[in-house]
């Protein structure tokens, strides 16, 4: 059902406007996004619309969290057909803050919010400084809102667990609920990237959720050679026309994958085209 979606873009108008909805005692949801909202998006929305009475969806595409020679420029922006989308799912409130509207003080001279050892490796190791950049955005969107509660996907599974550190280590109050990844029929994680896919790499993109779904089934045979497990899913990727950046194994904490672990996350990161993929799978072991 379609409800009325006010759009904001100043802090100090976005700072009044909830503050009214707190002293009735409502509760807020936070969702940032970066736009070019799909589906998935959509379901972040209504997951924190069953843990608020408000919510709050952010588009901001943030220049600090993407490196030289990304995206940034050509990051797709569908503000009109957003508020549509978010209307129809029945977010109440859209803040879409201007750069200098987050960042006043100009990006070089920000102070960054830095979240050590989750940070490190996977896609903080292929895009370095990525998840300062995050950090440092969610951070502010979390001082300008002061929700109650705040939705990310799993499909970002190091981003979330950045974030859960950041909210422990930084004492905010707020609840971070992790929604599930959602996939075409085919299987493919739903990315605003993967719109950079031409219609024949869509056919194959989602292979790398095959790819993930036969090494979880590897592993719950008991098969921990996770190796040799990784190295032959990377060759899988490849045949298919894949660019692998990391395929790995790790705890759910994202420590080193440990043998007697209950449960793994695979995680994968993989070109194809113009688009960088990312997926992962929890893998919950045979408990016989
Ligand atoms: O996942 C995203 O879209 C972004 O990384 C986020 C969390 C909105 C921060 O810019």
């Amino acid at each position: 059902m379609s409800v009325p979606l006010k759009t904001i873009s100043q802090v100090s108008e976005l700072r009044q406007e909830l503050a009214a909805y707190r002293r009735e005692g409502k509760t807020i949801a936070l969702v940032p996004t970066m736009g070019n909202l799909h589906q998935g998006h959509l379901r972040l929305v209504e997951e924190a619309k069953r843990h608020a009475d408000l919510v709050v969806t952010t588009i901001f595409v943030n220049p600090l969290q993407f490196n030289a020679g990304e995206d940034f420029e050509s990051y797709p922006r569908t503000l009109e057909a957003d508020q549509t989308m978010l209307a129809s799912a029945g977010c109440n409130l859209l803040f879409t803050p201007s750069i200098n509207e987050v960042y006043p003080n100009g990006q070089d001279n920000q102070t960054r919010v830095v979240v050590p050892g989750v940070s490190e490796g996977l896609c903080g190791q292929k895009r370095p400084g990525h998840f300062d950049g995050v950090a440092t955005v969610v951070t502010k969107l979390f001082n300008f809102v002061q929700p109650d509660v705040a939705c990310f996907g799993q499909k970002d599974y190091q981003q979330v667990t950045v974030i859960r550190k950041l909210v422990d280590d930084l004492s905010f109050a707020i609840k971070i609920i992790e929604v599930p990844t959602h996939r075409t029929p085919e299987g493919l994680a739903l990315s605003s990237r993967n719109g950079y896919l031409t219609p024949e790499q869509l056919v194959k993109a989602p292979a790398l959720y095959t790819v993930l779904k036969n090494m979880a089934q590897t592993l719950t045979t008991g098969n921990t050679h996770f190796h040799e497990l990784t190295h032959t899913a990377r060759a899988r990727l490849a045949e298919q026309g894949f660019a692998p950046e990391y395929v790995e194994v790790r705890n759910l904490d994202l420590s080193p994958a440990s043998l007697d672990a209950k449960s793994w996350v695979i995680l994968i990161a993989a070109r194809l085209g113009k688009a960088r993929l990312i997926d992962n799978l929890i893998v919950q072991r045979d408990s016989n």
